[in-house]
Parts: C-alpha cells; structure tokens; sequence
C-alpha cells in the first residue's frame, strides 16, 4: 500500500513512517514544504504520491499557546483536517485523523468510548473537536484516532520534561488529580496500522491499556530511566495554567479491538520499550 503521512516529522509522525514502511511504500511531509491547511500544497503532496492511503498527523499541539491563538490553533487542526480529508475523497482513498482526549470534558468516572458525548475545555481540544467534525462532513471513509499522553522519541513530552526536571532538582511535584493514559507513539502508529488493514470506518480511541495519575506516571518515567528523585503529589491548583484539561480522559480501546484484533500493550510495557529506544538512541 502506497501511505502518505502529513505532519511526519513530529514525535508520532515519525514512527508513523517507520511503522507503514514496514510493509509499503510510505512518504512523509511536514512543514515548511506542506502545510495542510494549504489545499494546494496538499493537492501537489497527493499528486505527488499518489497515495492509497493518508494518515493527517500534522496538528497544532502547543495546548498552552492555542489559549492566545486560537486562530491558527483551528487552521491547522480544523481548516488542515477538512483539506486533507476532501483530497482524499477526491481520490475515494481512506483518511485517518488523530485527535485528543482533550474533546473530553474529564467529569466521566469511567474509561470513554468513542461514542461519547464531547465537551472540550480548551481551545486546542474546541480546534481537534472541530476538525474531527470537518473530516466526517467531508469523507465517509475516515478513521478518527483519538489518543491521549502522547510520547515518542524526540518529542517534547512529558517523560522528557520530567526526565529534564529530575536532572535539576531534588524533588519533583507532580499532579495527582490528573488520570488519563500514557501512549507510546509506536503503539499508536500500529493501532494505526491495524485500522489502516480493515474497511471499518468510524471513530477509535487508541492508548496503552490501564490508567494512572500524573505523578504514578512521573515515577514510573523515573524509574524506568534509572534516576532516583523523589516525586511528591500535589494538586492541579499548584500549576496554574491558562489551558483547563480534563481531570479524568482515561480512553477505551474496546472498539478498536473489535474492529482490528489489535491489543495495545498496558502502559507500563510500552514506557519500559520507550526508556529502552532512548538509551539505544
Ligand atoms: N502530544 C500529545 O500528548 C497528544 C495527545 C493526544 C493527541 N495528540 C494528537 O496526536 C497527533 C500527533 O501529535 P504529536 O505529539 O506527534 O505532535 P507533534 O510532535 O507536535 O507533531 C505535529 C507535527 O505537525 C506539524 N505541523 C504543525 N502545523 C502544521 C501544518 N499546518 N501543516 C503541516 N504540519 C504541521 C508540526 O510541525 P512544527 O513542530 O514545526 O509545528 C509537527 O512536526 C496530533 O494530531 C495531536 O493533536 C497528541
């Protein structure tokens, strides 16, 4: 299958690149050479590679930022999610869009299904929100991947920020009332995958199976890389931020199981492959 991958050079772009060029011919683009929000430099992209299939992981992902910039915050992840998805069409080729646990409001107590209602808190999830709504006016063979806790290798994530913190400083608080479900970008660009193999359009959360708060997660991250700070819980309130985010977005990956026989792995397997890959790196 030939795969064209937009946005390849972020943290899951490239294992998205890595993971379908396994098994096909796969292009990747990012920025400055296309912009998916600009429907001729998509266009030449499509041409050029003449895709039989297109994963859009190009997205404004500054959650912070998106606050005071809400302007580009939906051009790229609204306006890019409909030009990307009407080049598709065009071609009658499927189309898959990552999205976020932040469409969420986190007041649920129990893992989201992908049918449930949406209610973002924040720009950036209000902008994500909207472009999964453009993909589905626009095409009807779409995947809608919503993932959540995103880190790959060379991004800037949060293992990272709290490996970097851990260097600097004796002690780390970290946010207790913060649950969700940390994903390893390989293990979404093979959910991906999976998806990519079957005709069953529709909307899929894909994370790494279990939960935990920020800071099980910043302790986990700690020990996996061998470093021996302590980390103390502390409340949200302690890290003011203009961005509200949902305080519970843990995902089901139900769906996905039907619908592709694919089981992500339980979190802590998939930071344990993570830690490996940095110290080979
Ligand atoms: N990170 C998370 O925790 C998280 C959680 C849930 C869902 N997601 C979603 O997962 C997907 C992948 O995220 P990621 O963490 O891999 O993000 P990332 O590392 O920020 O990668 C996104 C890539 O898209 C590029 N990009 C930005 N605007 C673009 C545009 N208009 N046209 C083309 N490329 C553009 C970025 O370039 P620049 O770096 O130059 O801007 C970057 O290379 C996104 O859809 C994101 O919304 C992420």
């Amino acid at each position: 299958m030939r795969t064209l991958i937009l946005g390849c050079k972020g943290q899951l772009g490239k294992d998205l690149l890595t993971v379908f060029g396994e098994c096909g011919d796969t292009t990747g683009f990012d920025l400055p050479e296309v912009d998916v929000s600009k429907a001729d430099q998509v266009a030449r992209a499509v041409a050029d590679v003449d895709p039989e299939f297109i994963v859009n992981s190009a997205a404004y992902t500054n959650v912070e930022g998106a606050e005071d910039d809400e302007k580009n915050a939906f051009l790229a992840n609204e306006q890019g999610a409909r030009i990307v998805a009407e080049a598709a069409e065009a071609r009658k080729i499927p189309v898959v869009y990552i999205s976020t646990d932040f469409v969420f409001d986190g007041l649920k107590t129990t893992p989201y299904e992908p049918g449930d209602e949406a209610n973002s808190l924040s720009v950036y999830g209000r902008s994500k929100r909207a472009g999964e709504l453009a993909v589905q006016e626009a095409t009807q063979r779409f995947f809608i991947v919503r993932t959540a806790w995103l880190y790959g290798p060379g991004g800037n994530n949060f293992p990272e920020k709290i490996i970097g913190a851990a260097q600097k400083n004796p002690l780390l608080k970290v946010v207790h009332d913060e649950v969700g479900s940390p994903t390893h970008t390989w293990d979404l660009a093979l959910a991906v995958r999976a998806l990519s193999e079957t005709s069953a359009y529709g909307v899929y959360h894909a994370v790494n199976t279990g939960s935990c708060a920020r800071d099980e997660f910043a302790r986990a991250i700690l020990f996996a890389t061998g470093i021996d700070t302590p980390v103390e819980p502390c409340s949200a309130d302690a890290f003011p931020s203009k961005a509200a985010r949902p305080a519970y977005s843990v995902l089901s990956t139900s769906d996905l199981e039907r619908a592709t026989g694919y089981v992500m792995r339980d979190w802590q397997t998939a930071l344990d492959h993570y830690a490996q890959r940095r110290n080979s790196s």
